[in-house]
């Protein structure tokens, strides 16, 4: 949600603070700022809206960006949780003294309590957040030693955090905590960054170190120090992430979201590449750590995710009980972890998560874990919380998706989960020449994108054509009926526009009543199972006046004779279709959230990854 950022080295602090903020700033961007470590006081600058108010800010007061002297520094891009957007509420807080700087992600729980505690100790609080308590009980619990006097605050802390301090008593140095909300270190030559995020500081360096829930470290510029709570010397592996930083540039699209929407085919090629075995008719899918055992005992699947990733996982349970005709439930991460779920031994549960970081499908893993059940992720972020934690899993090959509405990440997600409902299908009934079409499904998906990616201009017109509606409805079937409110979901995310999507049945039952003319129907008519009763609820709309966008198969005369536009599809099995669908629907959706003049990549309350409840 919210983005952390810190440097001690050699280069240009503010520079390196900014370029990184800039980096996160798809994490949140409704205020930004950054303190500054000198002899014998901590500067702070901050602004609201995005980072470049606070360049200019740093411009309009310093007169320029390479300011000499300070030893380390910190800075934060934020998604107000706690208080409304505003200078006073942006990171970093200070404590009353003006000697220790913070930046925090996470939800302090008991910060009230907290806070009237420290009043009465005469502290003095200038914000509205819960961020602010750590400044104050820091400072208050200082004896000598900063990482000491973190840990000690810590302790009194609930609710969850990652965050970065900084003190005059201790020059060129940064004590960074994280439980539950990521903390990385970069480790440079000579220079050590902090982030919650790798893509923050992979264009620096490669090697990482990823803190557990419990750990603190104390960093300068040539070393690290870390620790767990209760100050005993703790070790954590080096990692290597093989990011190429530029993978995390917008290399001259208008947005990141077109540049994600038009990278699909390379990023599906990515996911799908060496996982499959015509050999054999199956999937390789290394990362599942099963036994062909172990695969054959598991008697029913949970799907835990959030947002699109739960969208990926609705598409999933068609494949999973029609190709290996297991059980699955789909299940909002949230509501997984407060039902009391009922977890077999023999279940598996799927969590599907972009970022690796979601609060709510992270708790899932827990819950599930706890429980005894195998867990397997389905992960983009390497090293991500979800992925460490459970264990075993398949990671997404998508590359860094940055714009806020999720792209690639989908159709990755959709690729990979048909693989691996081909490779518990074959461990069971599924026929090895079934298995062979399976595979040849998978194999056509990138070329189906591209199909899909040269009528962009089609599909670009048509959007203008609607962009001025207020409401829309998404209705489709089957596989579909997830990708209708998936393309629901890509609109109203981006366009502020109110989109709802349906199961088609379902349109009869309440929708319908708030259909008339100016309210379009995008219905998702392939020529797959389903398409014949698509015609009738095409029809029903019709009737009421509202203007039906098909997505038809290539050629169907039948859905052009009686839609209003037509978006056309490529001719693919049904399992495939899901990935080209989508993507013609990313497309409207950016193409009318670029004709109504939107910020699309940072659309307005929402963040890239929900690290809190
Ligand atoms: C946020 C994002 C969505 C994303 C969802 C789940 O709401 O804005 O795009 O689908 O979180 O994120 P995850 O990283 O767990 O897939």
């Amino acid at each position: 949600m919210c983005g952390i950022v810190g440097y001690v080295g050699n280069r240009s602090i503010v520079k390196t603070l900014l370029d990184g903020l800039k980096r996160l700033e798809y994490r949140g961007y409704d205020s930004a700022g950054l303190a500054l470590l000198e002899a014998d006081k901590i500067q702070v600058v901050k602004t609201i809206g995005k980072v470049k108010n606070l360049e200019n800010r740093i411009l309009n007061e310093y007169g320029e960006i390479e300011i000499a002297g300070p030893s380390a520094g910190i800075a934060h891009t934020r998604w107000a949780t706690h208080g409304a957007p505003s200078e006073r509420n942006a990171h970093p807080h200070l404590d009353s003294s003006g000697r220790f700087a913070i930046v925090h992600n996470g939800i302090i729980e008991n910060y009230l309590e907290l806070k009237s505690h420290l009043q009465g100790k005469g502290r003095v609080f200038v914000s509205e957040t819960d961020s602010e308590v750590l400044a104050h009980l820091i400072a208050e619990c200082y004896e000598g030693d900063l990482l000491s006097a973190t840990a000690a605050a810590l302790k009194k802390v609930h609710g969850t955090y990652g965050i970065a301090v900084i003190a005059v008593t201790d020059p060129g140095t940064i004590v960074v905590a994280r439980h539950g909300s990521p903390i990385v270190i970069g480790v440079g030559n000579g220079e050590t960054l902090i982030a919650s995020d790798v893509s923050a500081i992979a264009a620096y360096t490669q090697r990482v170190i990823y803190l557990n829930d419990g750990d603190l470290a104390k960093i300068t510029a040539e070393t690290i120090d870390i620790r767990n709570i209760e100050n005993i010397p703790v070790s954590r592996e080096i990692a290597h992430i093989d990011w190429n930083p530029e993978a995390a540039e917008k290399s001259g699209y208008d947005h990141f979201m077109l540049k994600e929407i038009c990278e699909q085919p390379e990023a599906v090629a990515n996911a799908i590449r060496g996982r499959m075995d015509k050999g054999s008719a199956t999937a390789i899918l290394a990362g599942l750590n099963m036994t062909t055992r172990e695969m054959a005992q598991v008697n029913r699947i949970v799907i835990a995710a959030c947002g699109t990733s739960l969208h990926a996982g609705m598409v999933a349970q068609y494949f999973f009980e029609e190709l290996a005709s297991i059980p699955v439930d789909v299940e909002q991460a949230a509501e997984f972890r407060y039902r009391n779920p009922i977890i077999e031994p023999n279940s598996l549960v799927i969590p599907i998560s972009q970022s690796g970081e979601t609060a709510d499908t992270l708790a899932a893993v827990r819950e599930a874990a706890n429980k005894g059940a195998i867990v397997a992720a389905l992960c983009n972020v390497v090293g991500s919380t979800i992925a460490r934690e459970s264990g075993r899993g398949i990671y997404l090959h998508a590359g860094p998706e940055i714009g806020v509405a999720s792209t690639k990440a989908f159709t990755c997600q959709v690729s990979v989960l048909l693989m691996m409902a081909l490779l518990f299908g074959r461990n069971r009934r599924l026929s090895r020449e079934d298995g062979l079409k399976i595979i040849d499904d998978v194999n056509s998906i990138p070329g189906l994108i591209s199909q899909v990616l040269e009528r962009k201009e089609a599909i670009e017109k048509i959007a203008k054509k609607y962009a001025g509606a207020k409401d829309f409805f998404y209705i489709g079937r089957g596989c579909l009926y997830p990708v209708a409110l998936e393309g629901a979901l890509k609109l109203k995310e981006i366009s502020y526009i109110h989109a709802e999507g349906y199961h088609a049945a379902e349109l009869k039952h309440g929708p319908i009543a708030l259909l008339e003319a100016g309210v379009p129907v995008v219905a998702l008519a392939n020529n797959i199972p389903g398409k014949d009763k698509m015609i009738g609820n095409i029809q029903e709309c019709h009737a009421r006046q509202s203007p039906v966008i098909a997505t038809a198969t290539d050629g169907d005369n039948e859905i052009a004779g009686i839609a209003d536009d037509v978006i056309w599809i490529p001719e693919c099995s049904k399992f495939a279709a899901v990935v080209p669908t989508v993507v013609a629907l990313q497309l409207l959706a950016y193409y009318i959230a670029k004709e109504r003049g939107c910020e699309i990549d940072q659309p307005r309350n929402l963040a890239k990854s929900v690290t809190v409840e």
